[in-house]
């Protein structure tokens, strides 16, 4: 797992757009992994910026993490509107290539399978990017969540639902099911980048980059992922034991390695 310290969540969106756009140049075809939340925010705002200087995405795909159960088609806060909004309409990447979690369908279990086998026919995830939870969570993997898992519904911890209550008129809107890709899907990426900022972040960040791995921490996992990047800024790192020491390494990285 590398750490990289930075300034703020601009620089942290250039890094994960420059990584992106490598992939691109090297990749067209490539399958990206596409979080909700806050923090993504920054990396979309950089692409729409660099595809209106030429970057294309007109040959790629991209499959989002999770979505609600329940929110009415078209609902403002949905995933699949949030995903439309905030970066795929922005670029030009193919309405048909953009693909999420169904939270209106009858037979979840059914299309929780065809998710997994639409990923797998994709020839899987080139580049998935992920925020983190307060709690832990990735996706939405509440803690407990199986290191195995594939794409299934899950309930919300309250935290969570509080947490993100603030893109809802109240708490008593944010639905208590979603639909997340499991743990294992996101372990099947072949690239992760993490990112996260804030001081709310800095326990969760200590406990999935410098703790154990387990159940009780799902990002934990991530210690096992052979190409994960972790993206923060101070107030995010501030609890890390080895901060020195991840900054001396990425300040006198090599310039050939990237991300
Ligand atoms: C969203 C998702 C969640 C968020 C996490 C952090 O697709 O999978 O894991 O990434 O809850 O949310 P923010 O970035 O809003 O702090």
């Amino acid at each position: 797992m590398e750490i990289v310290i930075l300034g703020g969540r601009r620089q942290i969106g250039r890094l994960a757009a420059d990584a992106i756009e490598q992939l691109l140049r090297r990749k067209p075809e490539a399958v990206l992994g596409l979080a909700t939340g806050s923090s993504p925010l920054p990396v979309y705002d950089e692409l729409a910026a660099r595809h209106e200087q030429g970057l294309d995405f007109s040959r790629a795909s991209a499959f989002a993490l999770d979505e609600y159960v329940g929110l009415p088609a078209g609902h403002p806060e949905s995933y699949r509107e949030v995903v439309r909004r905030e970066f795929t309409n922005r670029v030009n990447i193919a309405p048909e290539n953009v693909h999420g979690p169904d939270g209106r369908v009858d037979d979840i279990p059914a299309a929780c399978e065809a998710y997994e086998q639409a990923i797998a026919a994709a020839g899987g995830v080139d580049l998935q990017l992920l925020g983190l939870g307060t709690d832990g969570h990735i996706g939405f993997n509440e803690p407990g969540s199986s290191f195995a898992s594939r794409t299934r519904i899950k309930s919300l911890v309250e935290q969570t639902r509080r947490d993100n209550a603030r893109f809802f008129n109240s708490l008593s809107e944010v639905p208590h099911h979603v639909i997340t890709q499991g743990l294992g899907t996101i372990m099947g990426a072949r690239h992760v980048i993490l990112l996260a900022t804030g001081a709310q972040k800095a326990q969760a960040v200590r406990d999935f980059v410098e703790g154990p791995v387990a159940a009780i921490c799902p990002a934990s996992v991530l210690q096992f992922h052979p190409h994960a990047t972790v993206l923060l800024d101070e107030a995010a790192a501030s609890g890390l034991k080895l901060a020195d020491f991840y900054r001396h390494t990425y300040e006198n990285k090599p310039a050939w390695q990237g991300l």
